[in-house]
């Protein structure tokens, strides 16, 4: 198998059958740089192999805005719950400091990625099962503390994420994750880290302006990041009342066609559930909100047959 090194492009000949399965890193013998040993399908092209038809190892997906409330962490947690309803396992990693994703799914995590950074706990001890075939990953003591670990770091901070969550992918179809407002090292991390981003924008408020921003600061990501893509826009607080609610809609499709997914409808029991620890499958399954993150996992998972 031919690795290509991602830094400075090197070409290397491996053994793959010397790679014991849980190994994910390589180091490069020329620039000693580490990268993961999953080669990007384009890396594998140009060393003139076929292109392995089975994806291994999960689905990564950042569920990412720079702006704030427009449902990113309420999609992160029925996205993920959805998925793992459908029979999928799933790893959803919190890495805003608010710690909402606990809150919301009614279980208390102490321990999180900053003790798997610094070694001072194993997978086992920070990873909680917060339902069948869900785990959820915090931040930790400190994500403070975990971003000033990144930014000491004098080469490599920014795949500090990827170091601790490739050992663990074998065990999950997905990984999501939920990442904080605004822009900072631990969101170019996550962004270094995932392969697909899903982006809510509110049409309650008015956020393109803020989608093209992020969007910028996207395409630097991709200069470094060439497996990202901006996989999905979700339309969120979808209100038919509101006029401005379709006018962004029909905005939305002229610029963004495909990736455009169904909205997520206005619904009052969607901000209820998380003070009940519940996702909204739990809390309201007949409602609105069920049905539209159903349909949502329906997309993303590429299956119409889903949750029905
Ligand atoms: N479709 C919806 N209908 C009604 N309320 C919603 C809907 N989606 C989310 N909410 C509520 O809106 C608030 C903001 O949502 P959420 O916390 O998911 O946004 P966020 O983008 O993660 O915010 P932040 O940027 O602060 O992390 C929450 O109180 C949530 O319960
Ligand atoms: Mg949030």
């Amino acid at each position: 198998m031919i690795l290509i090194c991602p830094h400075c492009k090197k070409r290397h000949d491996v053994d793959e059958k010397r790679i014991p399965a849980n190994v994910k890193m390589a180091r490069c013998k020329y620039c000693e740089q580490r990268f993961p040993i999953r080669p990007s399908e384009k890396a594998v092209e140009q060393a003139g192999e076929k292109v392995p038809e089975a994806k291994d190892g999960p689905r990564r997906i950042s569920i990412s805005l720079s702006k704030g409330g427009v449902g990113k962490t309420t999609t992160a947690v029925n996205l993920s719950m959805g998925l793992s309803i459908a029979g999928f396992k799933v790893l959803l990693v919190d890495t805003d400091t608010q710690g909402q994703v606990g809150f919301m799914l009614g279980v208390t995590l102490r321990a999180g990625l900053l003790e798997l950074v610094t070694r001072e706990l194993a997978a086992e001890d920070v990873l909680v099962q917060a339902r069948e075939r869900l785990w959820v990953l915090a931040g930790g003591k400190s994500l403070a503390g975990l971003k000033r670990l990144i930014d000491r770091k004098d080469f490599g901070g920014e795949l500090t994420l990827t170091e601790v969550l490739a050992p663990l992918e074998s065990r999950f179809d997905y990984i999501i994750v939920d990442t904080s407002p605004g822009w900072d090292p631990l969101i170019v991390n996550v962004l270094f880290y995932v392969n697909e981003v899903l982006t809510p924008v509110s049409l309650e408020t008015m956020t393109l302006q803020g989608l093209v921003e992020f969007l910028k600061n996207l395409s630097i990501i991709q200069k470094y990041n060439k497996d990202i893509s901006l996989k999905y826009v979700l339309p969120t607080f979808m209100d038919k009342r509101v006029k401005k609610s379709d006018s962004i809609m029909k905005k939305l499709e002229e610029l963004y066609g495909e990736i455009i997914c169904e909205p997520i409808r206005y619904n009052v029991r969607l901000s209820e559930a998380p003070a009940y620890g519940k996702s909204i499958y739990e809390f309201a399954p007949g409602s609105k909100g069920a049905k539209d993150y159903r349909r949502l996992v329906r997309r993303v998972a590429g299956d119409d047959e889903l949750l029905r």
